[in-house]
């Protein structure tokens, strides 16, 4: 469990060393006083891989089914169709497993319809058979691999249209077929790296409080999914329907049938992660923003977008505080990595620069939510 730790400590020291910014005490990640519990940050990370799938369900793949019959479908690759929910959120989960960063992400199920979906575990399965219908309280455990202790937490995955239902009672994989609305169809299973743990606490514990991640380390999981969401919307949706002419994404998306934007996916995923009311906040901003909402919304952001265009490898970190509540916030920088990204900024005749080259900054992604002091 080194790893993480250090890199909270790096970035804290980094963001002191490098930026001189007063926001950050050194160490102060390493505080079990800045610390979330890590049920909260699973939270985090829940609400995002849900608010990103219903997106995904109803506004790309129901919306286009009914306004240009373009389907998702399991052979995705060879019908020229939309991926299905559940393999957009594991397309997803592999590039974010896949950073090396500790997150693990699966999607898991007692009577999947993918063998490969089937627990790994015995607390895995544990975990599984405790989920409540009716509940959307996750399971939760700590275990220890190879040296290291992860909380994990299975959230429970349910038939909440019928089409869940329809489709898994007949798919001819599926060993179970009298699924009703409402049931448990599986879990989302979330796994992070915990620093240390007390020795009293090791095995399975109810109390999760006790149990803590830094913060820095949680806004950078959330970053993750982020952008591993809108890695497999850009590859496996945008461009695989815009090079099979099928459809396009354009700016109004709504009125033309068409796909959104990458910014606006990620855009309508944090309204709707904000219904979940867990005070977790992402966006992005830039100091030439083609809509003038995404601006940098106070001194911290300017400042944030400044440094990060000079050091890109860490995020700029801070604590802010807003009303009564004392917020941690980390701007990461958002680049030009695609020859499309410039051709369009540029272009656009709402941007306020034209001069953009590949590989510049373009802006940056800001991930927010309260700590509790
Ligand atoms: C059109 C068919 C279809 C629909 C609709 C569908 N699924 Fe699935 N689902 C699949 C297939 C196929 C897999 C296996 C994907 C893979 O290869 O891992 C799967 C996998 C899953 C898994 C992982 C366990 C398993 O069965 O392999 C869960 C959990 C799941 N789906 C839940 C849902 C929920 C909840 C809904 C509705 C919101 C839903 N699915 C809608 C076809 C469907
Ligand atoms: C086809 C046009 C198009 C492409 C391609 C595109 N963008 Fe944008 N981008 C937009 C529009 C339009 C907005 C404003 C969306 C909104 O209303 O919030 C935007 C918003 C943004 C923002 C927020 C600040 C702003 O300008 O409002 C950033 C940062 C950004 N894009 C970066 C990128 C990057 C990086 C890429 C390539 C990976 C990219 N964009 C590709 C059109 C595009």
């Amino acid at each position: 469990m080194q790893k993480p730790i250090f890199k909270a400590l790096f970035s804290a020291t980094l963001a002191i060393l490098i930026y001189s910014h007063p926001v950050l005490a050194p160490n102060a990640q390493a505080q079990s006083s800045d610390s979330i519990p890590a049920r909260l940050a699973t939270d985090y990370i829940h609400s995002v891989i849900l608010a990103s799938r219903e997106f995904y369900s109803n506004q790309i793949v129901g919306r286009l089914s009914k306004a240009i019959s373009l389907k998702a479908s399991e052979n995705w690759e060879e019908e020229k169709t939309l991926p299905l929910p559940a393999q957009f959120l594991k397309l997803s989960a592999k590039h974010s497993n896949d950073l090396g960063i500790g997150l693990k992400i699966r999607l898991v199920s007692l009577t999947p319809i993918n063998t490969k979906n089937l627990p790994r575990t015995d607390l895995e399965t544990l975990g599984l058979r405790n989920l409540k219908e009716g509940s959307n309280k996750p399971f939760t455990w700590i275990v220890k691999r190879g040296g290291r202790w992860s909380f994990q937490a299975v959230y429970p995955d349910m038939a909440t249209s019928k089409s869940c239902v329809n489709c898994h009672n007949a798919h001819p994989k599926s060993p179970k077929t009298d699924f009703k609305l409402g049931d448990i169809l599986g879990g989302i299973l979330i796994n992070v790296p915990l620093g240390n743990v007390p020795l009293a606490e090791k095995g399975i514990s109810s109390d999760n409080e006790v149990f803590q991640v830094p913060p820095a380390i949680v806004s950078d999981y959330v970053h993750a999914v982020l952008e591993s969401d809108r890695y497999v919307y850009s590859k496996y949706v945008v461009k695989r329907m815009q090079s099979e002419k099928i459809v396009e994404s354009k700016e109004n998306w709504e009125d033309e049938n068409a796909l959104p934007l990458p910014a606006q996916y990620l855009l309508n995923t944090s309204l709707l992660a904000r219904k979940s009311k867990s005070g977790l906040n992402f966006r992005l901003i830039s100091l030439w923003p083609i809509n003038f909402n995404n601006s940098a919304a106070n001194e911290f952001e300017r400042n944030s977008l400044v440094s990060v265009a000079v050091n890109p490898l860490r995020p700029y970190m801070g604590k802010l505080k807003r009303g009564r509540k004392t917020y941690f916030q980390a701007v990461y920088p958002d680049f030009a990595v695609s020859e499309s990204c410039v051709e369009c900024h540029n272009n656009h005749p709402k941007s306020p620069k034209r001069d953009f080259q590949m590989d510049d900054m373009m802006g940056g992604m800001v991930v927010s939510f309260p700590l509790r002091n």
